[in-house]
């Protein structure tokens, strides 16, 4: 087998762990998630991950690799953290709660969009066109379901603002619910959830309205 062949072997390995691990992580995730649409994100995710094993099954068989799966450390720890945000979101309010599940899932998402990006292009580039194929139709998927976590946050995010600072209060950073970015597919967690849940800007602007 070429260098080149033997590296996405292990590139899909590596992928195909890190699969089998949010696999058994979706539904705790699920189990936690207080909105309806978010906890359905979750479930049809989970289905969607399922497919996603088969495909990488599928493109290792095309290549003559082994589908044992080699530990993911990068999954490994993106997970523990879900773990501790399903913890630490017991404590939260239920928007807020939610709002961090998200960012934590966004966060498996774009590792995962990685992932797939260098393979499929590293597929391509050594000739292996039905396996470049296959990792294309789950980097969709994974691009999808970002997309749609970063809708579920509009509206979630929207109506922490408000029971924080009270309907149609107009925030430094624009209106309620605007993000940073125009950019739909753009992920908003990061910012937002600092914004909301963070001491000094909230202080500095409970601060601002009890002067006025
Ligand atoms: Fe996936």
């Amino acid at each position: 087998m070429s260098e080149l062949k033997n590296l996405l072997v292990e590139e899909l390995q590596d992928l195909l762990n890190a699969e089998n691990q949010i696999v058994a992580a979706l539904p705790k995730m699920a189990e936690a998630a207080h909105d309806a649409k978010l906890k359905e994100a979750f479930e049809k995710h989970l289905a969607q991950t399922q497919g996603q094993v088969g495909r990488l099954e599928s493109a290792l068989a095309l290549l003559g690799g082994k589908g044992d799966a080699k530990p993911c450390k990068g999954m490994k720890g993106l997970i523990e953290e879900g773990a501790e945000t399903i913890e630490d979101g017991r404590d939260l309010d239920d928007l807020t709660a939610d709002l961090a599940l998200i960012g934590a899932a966004q966060k498996v998402e774009h590792y995962e969009i990685s992932g797939y990006g260098t393979a499929k292009c590293l597929a391509r580039q050594i000739g292996e066109r039905e396996v470049a194929v296959l990792l294309s139709q789950t980097l969709g998927e994974e691009e999808s379901a970002d997309y749609l976590l970063t809708a579920i946050t509009k509206p979630l995010l929207q109506q922490s603002i408000s029971v924080e600072f009270g309907n149609g209060t107009k925030m430094p950073w624009g209106e309620p619910g605007e993000t940073s970015s125009s950019d739909p597919s753009r992920p908003v967690m990061g910012g937002s959830k600092t914004r909301v849940a963070s001491g000094s800007g909230v202080a500095a602007l409970k601060a601002k309205k009890a002067k006025a």
